[in-house]
């Protein structure tokens, strides 16, 4: 099982999307670029690093079967996850980096009174989303094409954000945490997803993992606070993280 699992992984996230742009200035933090470029790197990295932690390929959408695939109920327990996100009816939800809307799905009846907006920079995922919703006629789901700098959601217009195996390939991790960090309203979470990096036993390759530690610098240095961590999922940590009152 976990073997078969890591060769489909290796398979189907080496499958990259170019992830060239960036018109606007390299952000800088004390004075100095946030970004290193280094020649030599790991093959399913992008050769960027941020914080010491390279960023990885992004999966492009000719791998959209492999996110439906069914052993994902077994390993990543989709419905215990959004039950976990302890929503209320009325919330506005993102979920980043949706792709096939795998969780925007599962979401959408937990918030009738509310939405859920999905977000992807490839439009080939967003078809697939569209597609999905009218057949299931899910009034409550909408989509929204971002860039790989942002998400294009409006100031504090949403209560909680979701992203699933995604952040680790943000091309402009800084850039996307400044907007998602805005579009949050003040108290709002962020719900953040990624294979356990501590854990060799994972049968994931290196860059499609964090670990706690490198997370929570990065979360942190978008003014995000640490919340808590809740363990019930088999490989993946669930991290919650919190937009202070008063910003
Ligand atoms: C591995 S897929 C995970 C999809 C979904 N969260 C799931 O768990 O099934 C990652 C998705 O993130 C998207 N993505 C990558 N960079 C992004 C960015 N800067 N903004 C929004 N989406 C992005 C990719 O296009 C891809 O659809």
């Amino acid at each position: 099982m976990a073997r078969s699992l890591s060769f489909l992984v290796s398979l189907f996230l080496g499958i990259g999307m170019s992830c060239t742009s960036a018109q606007s200035p390299e952000p800088k933090r004390d004075g100095k670029p946030v970004y290193e470029t280094r020649e030599k790197h790991d093959p399913d990295g992008i050769g960027k690093f941020y914080m010491g932690r390279e960023i990885a390929w992004v999966m492009g959408h000719q791998a959209a079967a492999w996110l439906e695939r069914p052993d994902r109920e077994e390993t990543e327990l989709p419905q215990r996850v959004v039950v976990e996100m302890d929503l209320k009816p009325a919330d506005v939800v993102a979920d980043i980096g949706a792709g096939t809307g795998y969780f925007t799905f599962r979401i959408s009846p937990l918030v009738p009174q509310g939405k859920v907006i999905a977000v992807d920079i490839q439009p080939e995922m967003l078809e697939i989303i569209e597609e999905r919703r009218d057949r299931l006629k899910a009034r409550n789901v909408v989509t929204l094409r971002g860039t790989e700098q942002d998400t294009r959601l409006p100031s504090e217009s949403v209560d909680a954000v979701l992203m699933v195996d995604a952040y680790h390939e943000f091309s402009h991790p800084v850039e996307m945490m400044a907007g998602i960090f805005k579009a949050l309203k003040p108290g709002g979470r962020v719900i953040l997803i990624e294979y356990r990096g501590e854990d060799p036993d994972v049968p994931i390759k290196k860059l499609h993992k964090m670990t706690v530690d490198q997370a929570r610098r990065e979360m942190e240095a978008a003014g995000l606070k640490w919340s808590r961590k809740k363990d019930f999922l088999p490989d993946q940590h669930f991290m919650v993280f919190e937009k202070p009152l008063n910003r």
